[in-house]
């Protein structure tokens, strides 16, 4: 049933940034093999091999949303436009992180749960109910005991985190009003199909989405998606907005649309997907080539964010220091440590992004315009970024 098409080799937790790289601790290093297969009987697009939730969302968890602007105003615009479409009185985040979504609804309005307790507890010490949980049945039903049934539910790079999605949907179910509405965006594998953007497969990464996939999995917990749209975060995600089957919401025009592109993007079959395969591999030999032309000719190198996604990216084209002297990051608690796998030291922009640097690997491509708009200096005075999507090249 499921077909794999992709291979990307050993691949550490993307998460997992390490303190220090003696030799114990690198042979302590969890490794696993990142392979990407397609259900041929419901379209979703998966991990061949999924890593254990508990060892991925600990209270260690490095990533905090409101670390950029763009996201932080994306979430702003995007609570504005829920509540006036839907006005809803009671409101529910799964995985929440920073709070970041939460922090644009009043206290009393919405609760959260999210797993990584380090995050958990930023949002408590606000006044946020936060359930510091993994989103299933059992959390579900305290829930529902306590707080009854909710108008709005929302989630954002999460539910394609989490690898029994038939369990999400019915754990939904069991929270949602009648005519309630469950919107929850994540990466979408026709943006990852169309950019070239492999590095969207990572551990977290368990599934990517599409509308035709989505469309079959929810209808097995008797809800329905009545609209979708394709959003610019993170490089290009797919926000479904779901209900009950027998809700009174009807499908719209763009959802309808969206159907037809994507069965004419192929995004039902497998071939597509080996084709996608090949061209994957054919970035990863002119990346590697692009980085080994310059360090040839004397030039710095570094990357900019150590995002997830870059690990995928150096652990597949084993791209290490002998290429990427550095990695800088805004992030405080990514900063001092080395990236997962490929043991690249993480500096802060201020002391890393200096003059010595010639070109920067964009490794939080997906903040381009962001990074681009802040770091005008660097432009100004010749320095260059490196981008691998839609394919390689220096701008
Ligand atoms: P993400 O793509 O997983 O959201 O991660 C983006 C990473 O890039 C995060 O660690 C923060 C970092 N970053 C910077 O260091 N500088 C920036 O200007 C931006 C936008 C992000």
């Amino acid at each position: 049933m499921k077909k794999k098409f992709l291979n990307l080799g050993k691949q550490p937790i993307t998460n997992s940034f390490l303190k220090d790289i003696d030799t114990k601790t690198i042979n302590k290093e969890y490794f696993y093999n990142l392979s990407v297969g397609f259900n041929n009987k419901n379209y979703l697009v998966s991990l061949m091999n999924h890593v254990d939730p508990k060892k991925q969302f600990t209270n260690q968890y490095a990533h905090r949303a409101s670390q950029s602007k763009t996201m932080r105003e994306s979430f702003k615009k995007t609570a504005k436009k829920l509540k006036e479409r839907f006005k809803p009185n009671n409101c529910l985040e799964i995985g929440s992180n920073d709070g970041v979504f939460i922090k644009n609804f009043k206290k009393k309005q919405i609760i959260a749960v999210e797993p990584c307790t380090n995050l958990a507890k930023i949002t408590q010490s606000e006044g946020y109910k936060t359930y510091g949980k993994f989103w299933n049945k059992k959390i579900a039903s305290i829930i529902k005991k306590k707080h009854r049934k909710f108008d709005l539910i929302f989630s954002a790079n999460t539910i394609s985190h989490i690898p029994n999605l038939d369990e999400v949907f019915k754990s939904v179910s069991m929270v949602l009003k009648e005519e309630g509405v469950f919107v929850f965006e994540d990466p979408y594998i026709g943006s990852v199909i169309q950019n070239n953007s492999y590095d969207q497969f990572y551990d977290e990464h368990v599934h990517l989405f599409s509308l035709i996939s989505i469309s079959k999995i929810v209808s097995k917990a008797q809800l329905k998606v009545f609209d979708a749209e394709i959003t610019k975060n993170h490089g290009g995600s797919i926000c479904f907005y779901v209900c009950r089957k027998d809700s009174k919401s009807i499908e719209t025009k763009r959802l309808k649309l969206l159907k037809k592109k994507e069965i004419k993007q192929g995004l039902h079959k497998l071939k597509t997907y080996q084709k996608f395969s090949n061209r994957v591999a054919e970035s990863r030999k002119k990346l590697v080539q692009l980085l080994k032309d310059l360090k040839k000719k004397n030039k710095k190198i570094i990357s900019y964010g150590a995002t997830y996604k870059s690990a995928t990216i150096f652990n597949y084209c084993n791209i290490g220091k002998e290429l990427i002297d550095y990695v800088v990051d805004t992030t405080p608690n990514k900063q001092g440590k080395f990236t997962p796998g490929k043991h690249i030291p993480i500096i802060s922009p201020e002391i890393g992004f200096d003059s010595s640097v010639d070109y920067a690997f964009l490794g939080a491509w997906n903040f381009k315009r962001e990074i681009q708009a802040k770091e005008k200096n660097f432009i100004n005075r010749g320095g260059k970024f490196i981008i691998h999507v839609p394919k390689v090249k220096i701008i």
